[in-house]
């Protein structure tokens, strides 16, 4: 019997994430992932994922300094940053600069130490293609700054407020983990061939580059813009259900109740955004669509996914569009190499078969 997409397929088992669609819960190593993101930063959580465990405060202390140790480029990853064409997205810019970085080390079977450094270093390479797309002075990383911290003072040069860090830093966490999506599933077929990380990386890169994947809180935007004001928010989204067009932002192909990282995005947008007219906004087109969405499509459970709030929340840091799914990126990251480890650990290499419908000679 043929699965199309391998839908409802187990391909293999996992300690390191559980998603209960029914009960809109997601669980990393054991802990809801909405608490670990009111108590834990996303260092902790990076440690969770790849260790199983949180670590101690004295295994948090060495843990931070030898993350924080790889967030500089080398020159050559520089030089490769600067004469790739500015027509190239930034996605295509990550696979090709993690590639290249590859050719330096990773040459052993994948370890946490290969796996600290690329998280480390992604951001990096994000802000550094960006300043020198905007034509303006790249700025170091510091080393007294948290990994989130640390990304958006790149980014925008100066020391972000304690609420857009917490903003970004839930977002982050929120999204760092997802079960076997198609990104991490790429990533672990790659590390069952025993080739080695940063290959494994490419391909889930490649993988999540793609607009069913990554791009989808960009087209929330575009919705929000289109809507512009409170007023226009009924009007709108009635001609876009009347014309059978999908809300971006809604529905979920696992979960059948809330997303818990919507919900959990919300609360974090409420409690640290605060005033922002496109909170406001958002929270008014999500009361607005839920009740459309259930007398159009009755019946359907269709509430706000996470790409509905991180759009909000992007928004709200001022990130700009361009940079949304590489951020998605910068956080999956954490994701897939535990799942490049995990594989390389238990390995069995993934072979499915096809049936062959062509010509018969
Ligand atoms: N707006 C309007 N109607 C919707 C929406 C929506 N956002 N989502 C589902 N529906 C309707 C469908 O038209 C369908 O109606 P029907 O029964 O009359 O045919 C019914 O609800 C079931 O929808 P499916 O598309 O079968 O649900 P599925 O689980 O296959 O799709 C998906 C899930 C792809 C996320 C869908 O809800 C969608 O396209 N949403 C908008 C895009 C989006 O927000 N993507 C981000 C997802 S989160 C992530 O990828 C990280």
């Amino acid at each position: 019997m043929i699965q199309p997409g391998l839908k409802g397929v187990v391909a293999t088992e996992t300690k390191i994430s559980h998603i209960d669609g029914e009960k809109g819960r997601l669980i990393y190593r054991g802990y809801d992932v909405k608490e670990l993101t009111e108590h834990d930063s996303f260092e902790e959580v990076a440690y969770l994922l790849w260790f199983g465990v949180l670590p101690t405060a004295k295994e948090l202390t060495k843990f931070n300094e030898e993350l924080k140790s790889h967030r500089t480029l080398s020159s050559y990853l520089k030089t490769i940053l600067d004469s790739l064409p500015r027509e190239m997205d930034m996605m295509s810019v990550l696979r090709t600069v993690v590639s290249a970085e590859g050719s330096l080390h990773y040459t052993s079977k994948p370890t946490i130490q290969q796996c600290m450094k690329l998280t480390s270093m992604m951001p990096t390479m994000i802000a550094y293609r960006n300043h020198s797309l905007q034509g303006t002075p790249f700025v170091e990383p510091r080393q007294d700054l948290g990994h989130v911290e640390n990304y958006l003072y790149m980014l925008h040069g100066v020391l972000p407020t304690k609420a857009q860090t917490n903003a970004l830093e839930t977002y982050m966490i929120l999204t760092m983990e997802h079960g076997m999506n198609a990104s991490t599933f790429s990533a672990r077929v790659t590390a069952s061939t025993e080739s080695d990380l940063i290959s494994a990386v490419t391909s889930a890169i490649g993988t999540m580059k793609g607009p069913l994947h990554g791009g989808a809180p960009s087209e929330v935007i575009h919705l929000l813009e289109e809507i512009g004001c409170t007023a226009n928010t009924e009007q709108v989204l009635r001609r876009k259900l009347e014309n059978r067009e999908k809300l971006m932002g809604f529905g979920h192909r696992v979960y059948k109740t809330h997303d818990p990282r919507a919900v959990a995005l919300k609360s974090t947008l409420l409690k640290q955004v605060g005033e922002d007219e496109w909170l406001d906004l958002a929270l008014y087109v999500e009361n607005t669509a839920v009740e459309l969405l259930e007398e159009y499509k009755p019946g359907r459970s269709l509430y706000t996914n996470v790409e509905f709030y991180a759009a909000a929340i992007m928004k709200a840091i001022h990130m700009d569009p361009s940079l949304f799914t590489p951020t998605f990126t910068a956080s999956r990251i954490v994701g897939w190499t535990a799942h490049i480890l995990e594989q390389s650990q238990n390995n069995t290499i993934y072979r499915p078969e096809s049936k062959y419908t062509g010509r018969i000679l």
